[in-house]
């Protein structure tokens, strides 16, 4: 990890400590470098209608949006445990949207473990993007 990789650490790991979790008790951070090479942070955000609660990455598009940057440059998640906590399926998909293949992921246990670094087209191979609708509506 370099640098700006612990700067994310970091951001990850605070957005985590404001995470509300009470139903699952598993906190989690994750932050995003945008293309405006700003750092953007959220946390999961859980509800009494379970269905209805949030993933820190979402929160963290969200977050970066709302601040003006457009792409993903890199993500780092952070969850609790030794073990990496990799992002679940629909934030793979929602991480793509604002990510090039080649975009790397790091998965990040808070109490030590190595990080895995991975990438987005590493964890949502051969995945369905934008480009797919441009390519079926083209000409009509
Ligand atoms: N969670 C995330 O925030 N990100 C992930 O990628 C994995 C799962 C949250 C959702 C839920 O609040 C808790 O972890 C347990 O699944």
């Amino acid at each position: 990890m370099d640098g700006m990789d612990l700067e994310l650490f970091e951001a990850a790991r605070k957005a985590l400590e404001f995470a509300h979790a009470p139903y699952s008790g598993f906190s989690v951070g994750a932050a995003i470098l945008g293309d405006d090479g700003r750092i953007y942070s959220g946390c999961n955000v859980e509800n009494a209608a379970y269905p209805l609660g949030n993933c820190a990455e979402a929160s963290a598009i969200s977050a970066m949006l709302a601040g003006g940057a457009r792409r993903i440059r890199k993500v780092l998640t952070i969850g609790p445990g030794r073990v990496p906590v990799t992002p679940c399926g629909g934030c793979r998909q929602r991480i793509r949207e604002f990510a090039a293949p080649s975009v790397i992921v790091i998965c990040a246990g808070l109490d030590g473990g190595e990080p895995l670094l991975t990438t987005i087209a590493e964890l949502l191979p051969h995945s369905f993007g934008p480009q797919f609708l441009q390519e079926n509506t083209r000409g009509e």
